[in-house]
């Protein structure tokens, strides 16, 4: 998206003083931009950072990595309203999320993380093909070390660790299925705008027939009606996923307080 629109957004949402956030690894941003966005009103940041150790998969994962580094540095010394690092979880990161949780704590940053995910042939996946991924993600046979390093988790979150997973999504993890195959449903949606205005209700399965059929611009409560009635349906189709926002948007729809745990104003859930 062009810079300038992200500007607006952000402003905008500062104007009408609704939470924003920007996911990034950090490749192109510099303490210009940081400021310039800041000075919009830019408030949250997440950034993805996959190892503390430097194992890198490949040279651009190794470019990111440092990337993602600098910028940690450069929101740490800003007053943001939060920051997180997000990290892809493969066989080869999974027993370092306790200590990236233990060093994001400790300097006030939350740990979010996903399993590695691939496409499953569904309609604008951002994920890569299975091929691409097979030999770096978690499968049967690591029952043991995800259980291990799910009940460090568990024990951390109580004692107030900034792990932003729920339990639920922690205890999730310890069931096979969702970690092997990510075939969790969602049973509603909540709204993703892409660049051109087209609402979908998710970032990871967009329908063609909804390419172009909804935009935010003349959406209005009777418009959202149809749409979600229509994406309720749509979604029946999807093969399934294991986000674990995407997790925590529909546990956290049925209830009235949820939002407060996605801006970090309540621990422990
Ligand atoms: C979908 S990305 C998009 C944000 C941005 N383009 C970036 O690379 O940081 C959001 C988060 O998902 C994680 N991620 C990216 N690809 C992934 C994949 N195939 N499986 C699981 N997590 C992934 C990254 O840690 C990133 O922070
Ligand atoms: S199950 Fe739902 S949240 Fe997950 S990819 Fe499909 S539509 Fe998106």
């Amino acid at each position: 998206m062009q810079l300038n629109l992200i500007l607006d957004y952000i402003e905008y949402s500062a104007e009408i003083k609704m939470a924003n956030s920007i996911i990034t690894n950090g490749l192109l941003f510099t303490e210009e931009r940081l400021d310039e966005l800041i000075a919009h009103g830019l408030d949250s940041i997440t950034v993805s950072r996959d190892t503390l150790k430097g194992n890198y998969f490949d040279k651009a994962a190794e470019l990111k990595g440092k990337a993602s580094k600098k910028l940690l540095m450069l929101c740490l010394d800003r007053n943001l309203r939060d920051l997180e690092v997000s990290m892809a979880i493969s066989k080869d990161n999974i027993e370092e999320i306790p200590e990236m949780v233990r060093q994001n704590t400790s300097v006030g940053i939350w740990t979010s993380f996903d399993p590695l995910h691939w496409s499953k042939g569904q309609p604008e996946s951002k994920c890569p093909p299975f091929k691409d991924v097979e030999s770096a993600i978690v499968k049967p046979g690591d029952e043991e070390v995800i259980r291990n390093v799910m009940t460090e988790l568990l024990d951390m979150k109580k004692a107030g660790y900034l792990i932003h997973p729920s339990r639920k999504v922690l205890e999730m993890w310890m069931q096979p299925e969702n970690i092997f195959k990510h075939n969790w449903k969602c049973f509603t949606s909540w709204l993703t705008i892409e660049a051109d205005g087209t609402v979908y209700g998710c970032d990871d399965y967009q329908p063609p027939e909804f390419k172009g059929r909804y935009n935010i611009t003349d959406f209005d409560l009777e418009t959202f009606k149809d749409f979600r009635e229509e994406w309720n349906f749509a979604i029946k189709k999807c093969p399934g996923c294991f986000w674990s926002t995407h997790v925590m948007s529909c546990e956290m729809l049925k209830e009235p307080t949820g939002g407060n745990y996605f801006r970090h104003e309540v621990t422990g859930c």
